[in-house]
């Protein structure tokens, strides 16, 4: 979608449709707003007066302008109560505001950050506004279409947003708003779409490959490593759990240098599965079609290295990805087997679906050659954490608190809610091993954080934070701004956070 910004005053400006954002129980029209009525004659008075609209919560309404001088329609979309609006529900709006248009075979629509004082209300600046319209807006039109044929004509698309907005210096903080959440948007995309992207047609060597067409033209060092590369390192946990495949793993590794040479990097590390079939311990095929999405984590790791480095943020950043399939083959791993991590670790096999933590092992061991000022791991790591804190939520374990609040926060600025379990000495005795280091299950009971435990055994001393992403990863149902399916969650976030990060002496 191609996002514009343009100078005039938004009552004049020539489009398709004007988005008119709305709180439920006003009955005043006040400025932009009293603008649109005027230039409908009314007709946004007579629809608020009627009760026909009500400005509920996502509630829209189409409002038609007589004659051709200006703008073809109004969509009315309400905001909610003005006690209970946040910036979450901002998105959301304009999501449901740019869904009313494409279902009407819109093209282009046009917003105003003034327009129904939605800015005032939450009390922040224009540049925030145009952030969280922006990202409503495209974010809530994406449709995944490559594998459709037939009556492709029929496919419905918004082309373009236009934010008008008239005087200086909101429209400079505009641009760099709107700039700066194309960038975002376009990164949520592409992890939207490769996680969407069937397991046939997306292996580890496919992704990696992908990797290499998004870094060419980015200031982003790429480094992909084979089967035999990793075998020369002793990557034996990540190699193992890639046996059962007839495809060879890849270590995708990203380095983005934005700060000093000397400065310690932040590493992001994301669960490449590109199939989860559960291996020897195979899983039911009920719903096994979802497990192309367990590469879900280092779509995520991938998008955000897109948006860091196109944002240009003064930081390092690290984005490793081990990327395998894992498949009940002839040559497959089996329950007992042990294998000796890069880490000089050992870990038993119980259960080969528990494969994620696994291959993380031996990529966390690879972040400690950085010696990174911090260690965030994204993964759709557990069932467990679904069952406990549903489809909305991120599960977060960690190791040093000033990073779990960093990331908190920036789970709250983004809208992809967090939720910290305990990591607790309990929990580190269920993953001792008879005859090993560590073992990969550890029963059902505290699911999600048996699975933190074990991976917090190969994060060193560094400063490290688990999302398990297993809920969110993968929507049944729409969310206002997140199309059912695959939801692109953790690039926003993880952006967010590099954002917001501050080098700690
Ligand atoms: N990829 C799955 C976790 C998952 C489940 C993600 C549902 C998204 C939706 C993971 O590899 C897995 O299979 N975990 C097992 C671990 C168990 C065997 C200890 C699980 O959660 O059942
Ligand atoms: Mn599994
Ligand atoms: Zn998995």
């Amino acid at each position: 979608m191609k996002i514009l910004v343009k100078k005039g005053k938004f009552a004049d400006f020539k489009t398709e449709a004007l988005v008119l954002p709305h709180f439920e129980g006003e009955t005043k029209l006040h400025g932009i707003a009293g603008e649109l009525d005027r230039l409908c004659g009314g007709g946004i008075r007579e629809m608020v007066k009627s009760g026909d609209f009500e400005g509920r919560l996502y509630q829209t309404a189409v409002v038609y302008i007589p004659g051709t001088g200006s703008a073809r329609r109004i969509i009315l979309v309400g905001l909610g109560k003005k006690k209970e609006f946040n910036r979450e529900k901002l998105r959301g709006a304009f999501a449901k505001a740019a869904q009313r248009a494409r279902d009407l075979k819109v093209k282009a629509i046009a917003v105003s950050v003034e327009a129904g004082e939605a800015g005032a209300a939450l009390d922040v600046a224009e540049g925030v506004v145009t952030e969280a319209i922006v990202e409503g807006v495209t974010l809530g039109v994406y449709q995944f279409t490559p594998f459709k044929t037939l009556e492709r004509e029929n496919i419905r698309e918004l082309r373009e947003l236009t934010i008008v907005a008239d005087r200086e210096p909101a429209l400079k903080a505009i641009r760099t708003a709107a700039r700066n959440a194309e960038i975002i948007a376009r990164a949520v995309y592409f992890a939207r779409d490769i996680v969407s992207t069937p397991a046939n047609e997306l292996t580890p060597t496919m992704l990696a490959r992908k990797a290499g067409e998004v870094f060419r033209k980015r200031n982003v060092r790429l480094k992909v490593l084979d089967v035999k590369q990793m075998q020369a390192l002793g990557m034996n946990a990540l190699l193992g759990v890639a046996r059962g495949s007839d495809e060879p793993a890849r270590f995708i590794i990203m380095e983005y240098q934005g700060a000093g040479k000397a400065d310690k990097p932040v590493v992001l590390v994301g669960k490449g599965l590109t199939f989860d079939s559960g291996g020897i311990c195979i899983k039911p095929p009920d719903k096994m079609d979802q497990m192309k999405s367990d590469m879900s984590g280092g779509a995520a790791v991938i998008g955000a290295m897109m948006a860091v480095s196109d944002l240009g943020l003064p930081v390092n950043v690290v984005g490793l990805v081990p990327a395998t399939e894992n498949l009940p083959g002839g040559r497959a791993y089996k329950p007992g087997d042990i294998f000796k991590s890069l880490s000089g670790r050992t870990i038993e096999v119980l259960n080969t679906d528990a494969e994620g933590r696994i291959i993380l092992a031996d990529a966390l061991a690879y972040a400690g050659r950085y010696k990174p000022a911090a260690i965030v791991d994204v993964a759709t790591l557990t069932g467990a954490c679904v069952v406990a804190l549903g489809e909305h939520v991120i599960g977060m374990m960690g190791t040093d608190e000033k990073l779990i609040n960093l990331v908190r926060t920036a789970a709250d600025t983004t809208g992809e809610r967090a939720w910290e379990l305990p990591l607790w000495e309990e929990y580190h005795e269920l993953v001792k091993s008879d005859v090993a280091d560590f073992k990969n299950a550890a029963g059902r009971g505290g699911g999600a954080i048996t699975a933190a435990a074990f991976l917090s055994k190969f994060a060193g001393d560094y400063p490290w934070v688990h999302l398990d992403i297993a809920g969110p990863a993968w929507l049944e149902k729409d969310l206002p701004y997140i199309p059912k399916g695959a939801s692109g969650v953790g690039v926003r976030l993880l952006v967010q956070f590099l954002r917001d990060w501050k080098m700690t002496p």
